[in-house]
C-alpha cells in the first residue's frame, strides 16, 4: 500500500515538474546557442508564474513558428532568425 502511494506521488511530481524543467532547458539551450537576448523566464513570459497563456512577443513568435513548421516542440535555434530580423 505504502509503496503504491509513493509510486503515485512520484509520478505526479514528475508530471508537475516536467514543464518547468523543459523551460529551464529552453533558457540553457539559448545560452548554448549564444542567444544572449534570452536571459531567464521573463525573456518569453510576462507573468511571475510562467504558463502557456502569459507569453510575451518572443514567446508568441515561438508558438507561431511551431505551428507554421508543424513542429512538435519549439526549437530555440529559430530565435536566431527572430533576432536577426530585428536588427
Ligand atoms: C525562449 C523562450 C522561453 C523561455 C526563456 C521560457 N519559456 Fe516557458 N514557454 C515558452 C513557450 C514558447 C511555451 C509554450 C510551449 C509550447 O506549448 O510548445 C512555454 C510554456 C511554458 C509553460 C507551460 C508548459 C505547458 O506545457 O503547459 C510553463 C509552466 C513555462 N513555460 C515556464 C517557464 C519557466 C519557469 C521559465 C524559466 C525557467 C520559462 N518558462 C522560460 C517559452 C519560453
Amino acid at each position: 500500500m505504502r509503496k503504491t502511494t509513493t509510486l503515485l506521488l512520484g509520478a505526479a511530481l514528475a508530471a508537475i515538474a516536467m514543464p518547468a524543467s523543459a523551460s529551464a532547458k529552453m533558457v540553457k539551450q539559448c545560452k548554448d546557442l549564444g542567444i544572449t537576448e534570452i536571459k531567464n523566464c521573463a525573456s518569453c513570459h510576462n507573468d511571475k508564474k510562467p504558463s502557456k497563456t502569459d507569453l510575451n512577443e518572443v514567446g508568441k513568435w515561438l508558438m507561431a513558428q511551431k505551428e507554421a513548421r508543424k513542429a512538435a516542440d519549439c526549437d530555440m535555434a529559430w530565435l536566431k532568425e527572430y533576432y536577426a530580423s530585428k536588427k
